[in-house]
């Protein structure tokens, strides 16, 4: 799957079968590589076992669309709602997080029972319908598409954690090992301050935190045209930057100490050298790839030491919006971050940029009726913005306006930065 569109509304019977086809396949080619037992683990609360995300993304549409569109509709267990719903309150009763990964229960094998009988029974569905009733559960449709998405970029970075919590290293995929060249100097993109809008509205897909577009002041600012690096970041470590309180935010103080953090995670010196856990096993540090798998506290604390800041979730959106929609995806296969190219400036794809953007309603935000308006709106306090996209996102997933959001402790997905200064 790659440059397929999941957000086209009106699509006709066959495109929207070719898409969903599509997505169910693309989870599954994702656990390929996975032996039984690595489907099991859930290594810490944030990750959850890759056998979880497919049948939860199995029970979303059987839950969202079967059981919605028909009444007789048999459920495949009756139990499985109750283990596969995460967190939606309105759709019942369900099994704490934490405990994803003490079920043996049901098999590898059950679950992809599960999955084989609901995409069976999705697509049978799409077939059948009439004109009217497609056109209603098309938008549930489109959501559980988009949210199946979200968990293959989940599978990468959980597998990604699981994998490293082994000390055998275990390989999730081979990759070629090529030299990089230095990265150029960062150059500044300047912009005008004043009124500017922000949020979605060309009428496509997108979830309805990105909405509604409305105005924004912006003051003049500048945005760096690239990440930053691996070598820019060692400076700052070398530097003090994990010794020095100054630079840090309290609670980013206070966690750093609770956490020993002294690098990005899944970082390690071996032999005097950096060395870093890859989803093709311990590599050494690349200095020309962008720093990757720090937490907002390490973003922060960095432009602080470099004397800028991160951008807004504004800035950052003027600054993306028009560009081409290109960069390293989940598509490339490399399910690592790459260095700089020409011509590049990494806005989409390689890492999701944290910002210093509270994660909030926009103004006269309304989440969607139901059970699926607890997607986005109800986790709108303690988190922040991360924009952009990663190595571990399919492009056809990704815009402009996405908002991703994220605890500012959490280090576990692509995350990583690029600077910003006020003008
Ligand atoms: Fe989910």
């Amino acid at each position: 799957m790659t440059s397929m569109t999941l957000g086209q509304p009106g699509r006709d019977r066959a495109s929207l079968a070719e898409a969903f086809r599509a997505v169910r396949a693309q989870t599954e080619k994702l656990c390929e590589p996975l032996e039984t037992e690595d489907y099991v683990i859930q290594s810490v609360s944030d990750v959850s076992p890759p056998k979880w995300h497919l049948a939860h993304t199995t029970w979303f549409f059987e839950h969202f669309v079967l059981a919605e569109a028909q009444a007789d509709y048999q459920r495949f267990h009756p139990m499985y709602a109750y283990l596969f719903n995460s967190y939606y309150n309105l759709a019942g009763e369900y099994h704490p997080r934490v405990k994803r990964g003490v079920l043996s229960r049901p098999t590898v094998a059950d679950i992809y029972k599960f999955r084989h009988h609901v995409t069976e029974k999705m697509l049978e569905l799409i077939d059948s319908v009439t004109d009217e009733e497609l056109a209603r559960i098309e938008p549930t449709l489109t959501i559980g598409l988009n949210h199946e998405q979200q968990h293959q970029e989940l599978l990468v970075t959980d597998i990604k954690h699981i994998l490293w919590c082994n000390p055998l290293e275990p390989v999730y995929r081979e990759r070629e090992h090529t030299p990089s060249q230095p990265v150029r100097p960062l150059r500044w993109l300047e912009f005008k301050g004043g009124l500017h809008e922000t949020g979605f509205d060309n009428g496509s897909f997108a979830f309805d935190n990105e909405s509604p577009r409305h105005p924004v002041f912006l003051n003049d600012f500048r945005i760096a045209d690239r990440l930053v690096t691996n070598a820019e970041y060692l400076a700052f470590m070398n530097d003090a930057g994990y010794q020095r309180s100054d630079l840090w935010l309290s609670d980013g103080w206070y966690t750093l100490n609770e956490q020993k953090w002294q690098s990005p995670l899944y970082w390690e010196q071996r032999g005097g050298e950096w060395w870093n856990f890859t989803l093709a096993g311990m590599r050494k540090v690349d200095p020309n790839e962008p720093v990757c798998h720090v937490s907002h506290y390490e973003a922060d604390a960095y432009a602080r030491w470099a004397g800028k800041r991160l951008p807004t979730e504004a800035e950052w959106e003027l600054a993306a919006a028009g560009r081409k929609l290109e960069g390293n995806f989940v598509d490339s296969g490399r399910y690592h971050v790459a260095p700089l190219s020409n011509g590049s400036s990494q806005f989409f794809g390689d890492v999701w940029e944290w910002t210093q953007s509270a994660y909030l309603p926009y103004p006269g935000f309304t989440p969607l009726p139901g059970a699926v308006g607890e997607y986005n709106g109800k986790f709108m306090s303690n988190q922040m913005v991360l924009r952009g996209g990663s190595c571990a996102t399919p492009l056809s997933h990704i815009r402009p306006t996405y908002r991703n959001f994220f605890q500012p402790y959490l280090r576990w997905q692509f995350m990583g930065l690029r600077l910003a200064e006020d003008a």
